[in-house]
Parts: structure tokens; sequence; C-alpha cells
């Protein structure tokens, strides 16, 4: 499996992959697949072509054999003292279990240091026990943080946070 930064013309490959995970793990996000299904296609090429070139956001593609099977979103909030996210994580439920997710976590996160990151944050609905285990076997913790889910007001979810300098995650 690899991991590459998406490329701008990846509209398309964005939108398929956005859907398919709203579609197999709406518990996961705080955005429904009707929210991803109503917004014009123009608007993931819009998003390839600034998540392939920005500073402050990326999208991360996982490739299994030349195909895409997984992503994660990185980006950098616009705000003082701005914290670093990834999310928007998923793997197809054919290729779990074979480190693809830690692949796109780690990549995700390296970028975010070398943008400047000392830490990197997630936020994890409490109904996903499986993405909290994920994130805290890699040395995610929660911080204490929760909040109502964007799209899911009665669900909650969690802060979590790495330290990029520490070697937990190494
Ligand atoms: C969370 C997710 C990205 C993990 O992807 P993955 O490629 O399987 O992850 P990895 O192979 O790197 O790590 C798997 C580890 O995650 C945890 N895990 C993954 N799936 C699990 C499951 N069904 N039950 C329990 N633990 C699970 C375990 O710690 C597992 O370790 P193991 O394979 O040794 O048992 C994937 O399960 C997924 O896309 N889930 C749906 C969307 C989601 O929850 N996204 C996270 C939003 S916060």
């Amino acid at each position: 499996m690899t991991v590459s930064r998406i490329a701008a013309q990846q509209g398309s490959v964005l939108r398929e992959l956005r859907t398919a995970s709203l579609r197999e793990a709406p518990y996961a996000f705080g955005e429904t697949l009707e929210d991803a299904l109503l917004v014009e296609p123009s608007y993931f090429d819009e998003t390839a072509a600034l998540h392939a070139s920005s500073e402050k956001l990326a999208t991360f593609l996982l490739y299994t054999e030349g195909h895409p099977c997984g992503l994660v979103h990185a980006y950098i909030e616009d705000a003082p003292h701005a914290r670093a996210f990834v999310s928007a994580l998923w793997v197809a439920p054919a290729v779990r279990h074979l480190r693809g997710g830690e692949l796109l976590v780690n990549v995700a996160s390296q970028w975010l240091a070398g943008q400047g990151a000392a830490e990197v944050h997630a936020w994890i609905a409490d109904e996903n026990r499986t993405g909290m285990r994920f994130y805290e076997r890699l040395g995610f913790g929660p911080t204490g943080d929760r909040r109502a889910m964007p799209s899911h007001e009665e669900e909650v979810e969690s802060l979590y946070v790495r330290h990029m300098l520490s070697e937990r995650h190494a």
C-alpha cells in the first residue's frame, strides 16, 4: 500500500472516496451522505486543486495495486494559535487491518509537522469505538474536549491529540 498527496485533477476520485466513506461509516463523520451528494461535483474539483497545493490543507490518498482505497484530510486551522488536525479518515473495508489507516495518519501527521505543527488533533465520535482504539494505538490521547457532532447534533465527539515530538508514534 502506498499513500500520496491528492493531485489537482483528482476531484472525481475525492468525490468517490468521500461518498463511499459516508455511505459505509455514517456514524464516524460530522457530515452526511446527503450533504456530500447535494454539493456540485465542481466543489470536489476545487477541493482537490486546493488540497494538492495549499500550505494549510491537504488530502492524502491510500492506494493498493494502483486503486484508490482510502483517504485522510490534514489541515491547519485559520486562527491565532492555529491547531493542526487530521479528519475524514477512511479505509475501504476490503483492505482494513493492513496498516493502511496507520500509514495515512502518519503521512498526514508528518506533513503537518513539516508545516510547523507540534501536535496533531482528531475529533472522534464517542460511539466509534474502533476509531478510538485505532487512534489510541497510534499514540493519540483524549484532551477532555467534547462537543455535539456537526450534522448529528444528538451524538457527541471527543478531541484527541498526539504530540509529534514524542517518540510514541514512531
Ligand atoms: C479506523 C480505520 C481508518 C482503520 O483503518 P485500518 O487500515 O484498518 O487501520 P490499521 O490496519 O492501520 O489499524 C487497525 C487497528 O485499528 C483498530 N481497529 C481497526 N478496525 C477495528 C475493528 N473493526 N475492531 C476493533 N479495532 C479495530 C485496531 O487497533 C487495529 O489493529 P489490528 O489490525 O492489529 O487489530 C478503518 O477501520 C475505517 O475506515 N473505519 C471507518 C471510518 C472511521 O471510523 N474513521 C475514523 C474516523 S475518526
